[in-house]
């Protein structure tokens, strides 16, 4: 079918005696003799706008157009008198590709709650501020790839179905191809043992860096952790880069560049998608964003976070101590009142981290760190690991792992192991940073929740 999409029709650069526009009715207005239609195809944020002369076959076409009817235009591309609008369509003829009942068609011209769109997550990107969102979105997942290959960064795929559980959280799906209810043992199953759905591809991508040198990996991840908030899904996207022969604090200049590039290079191919959500989102937008670009970010050791922390006058929910991991109130209260900008806090205990973090000299702290940004709290978990086989395996001893479930892994500090360090981006959670949006599901296609598998 040719057409031209709705994008390239509002910045083309002159007149154009033949085009074919096809896309979803936003608004049809009939007038005496023509009628206005505003068409919108999901190529971006604006709409066009067509004039339809009336004759009786167009008439009877249009009657049987509304909102959510999909069309096909063909007309007259002419400069527009209305103001707003560069180009319009003349219309010549209409046809009718699929008719939406006005009766049922759930996405009438008023604004629907959030809450109700998800009940119609497979419509929902019918409308301005879903569209923006995926095409943020799609623009993004790109953006992340581009600054990996500016950086000479290898892109490596890790394995989506595992043998192990990289956090050691054990909130992890399991795979099987035994029929449900089966009480067959896991040597019976497909792999002949018990195999998960990964919750990072950390430790596969490990391996590539202590092989290649800088790399990273961007997939689907799974965790079966039953926690309802508007920053936990049990399907996600996460970005992983590695890089051998680097420390912490190369890690956090990594995570910092990326970010800021990431939200640079939004902001400059989204305009009007970000400006949307700017004006009805979220209305500190803009200056958050900006605040975020300019300057460097804070750098805090959890030991002086607990400090202020404990100092804060504030009623936190959960009482601060030594030891605790921290909630997202008081990730939040860190970068948004204390410091009013990202936060790293680093060199956790080693208590709350997972085996693979490297030991600092003080023997109860590792090389950790998380970022945290206003709004969210934490967008990146990451750490320098610990490349020194010795120490490696008395941690993993302290924590009941089995060295030979982790044989391969081993082999990597066994045979010319060198320092490295990587970290683990939400990418749902940059999202919710770069457009303002507070719910994750808001921010996925088609999210899953305990409870929720529709779609
Ligand atoms: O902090 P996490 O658990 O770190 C890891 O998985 C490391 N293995 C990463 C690494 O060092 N290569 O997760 C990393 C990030 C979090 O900071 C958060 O942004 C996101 O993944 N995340 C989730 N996003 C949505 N829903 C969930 N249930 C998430 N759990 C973690
Ligand atoms: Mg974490």
């Amino acid at each position: 079918m040719k057409r031209t999409k709705i994008k390239a029709a509002l910045n083309a650069t002159g007149p154009m005696d033949e085009i074919t526009i096809m896309g979803w009715v936003r608004t049809k207005r009939d007038n005496k003799g023509f009628s206005f239609v505003e068409l919108n195809d999901g190529s971006c944020l604006v709409n066009i706008q067509a004039v339809i002369d009336h004759t009786p076959e167009i008439e009877a076409a249009l009657d049987r157009v509304g909102t959510g009817a999909s069309v096909s235009i063909t007309g007259e591309l002419v400069e527009s008198p209305g103001k707003g609008q560069k180009w319009e369509v003349r219309g010549r003829s209409i046809e009718v590709l699929g008719e939406a009942d006005q009766e049922t068609f759930p996405l009438q011209k008023k604004r629907h709650s959030d809450e109700f769109l998800r009940g119609i997550a497979h419509l929902r990107p019918r409308t301005n501020k879903y569209g923006a969102i995926f095409r943020i979105r799609s623009e993004l997942a790109q953006a992340i790839h581009k600054f990996f290959a500016e950086k000479e960064f290898y892109y490596i795929h890790t394995p989506i179905i595992t043998g192990s559980d990289c956090e050691g959280a054990g909130e992890m799906f399991r795979v099987t191809s035994l029929e449900h209810g089966s009480t067959q043992p896991p040597d019976m199953d497909f792999f002949g043992k018990p195999a998960q759905l990964t919750v990072s591809g950390q430790l596969s991508v490990e391996m590539f860096a202590l092989s290649l040198g800088d790399v990273y990996t961007f997939g689907p991840t799974f965790r079966a952790e039953n926690s309802n908030t508007p920053r936990h899904v049990a399907e996600f996207w996460m970005i992983e880069p590695e890089m051998a022969f680097a420390d912490l604090a190369d890690d956090m200049d990594l995570a910092e560049e990326m970010i800021k590039y990431l939200i640079t290079h939004i902001m400059d191919h989204c305009p009007d998608d970000v400006d949307l959500f700017a004006k009805w989102v979220d209305k500190s937008l803009m200056p958050t964003l900006e605040n975020i670009l300019k300057e460097p970010f804070k750098r805090l050791p959890y030991t002086e976070a607990i400090d202020i922390l404990k100092k804060a006058k504030k009623g936190f929910e959960f009482p601060v101590e030594w030891g605790m991991d921290l909630q997202t109130e008081h990730e939040r209260f860190l970068c948004e009142e204390q410091f009013k900008k990202p936060v790293y806090v680093y060199d956790y205990p080693k208590t709350i981290k997972p085996f693979y973090m490297r030991m600092n000299d003080d023997g109860r702290t590792v090389a950790a760190m998380d970022c945290l940004v206003p709004r969210i709290g934490e967008l990146i978990g990451g750490s320098q690991r610990e490349e020194r086989m010795d120490v490696l395996q008395a941690r993993m001893g302290e924590m009941g792992l089995s060295e030979e479930d982790y044989w391969w892994y081993l082999d990597s500090r066994r045979y010319g192991t060198a320092p490295h360090a990587g970290f683990g981006m939400g990418f749902e959670r940059m999202l919710m940073l770069v457009t303002g949006v507070a719910n994750i599901r808001d921010v996925m296609p088609f999210p899953r929740t305990p409870n929720s598998l529709d779609f």
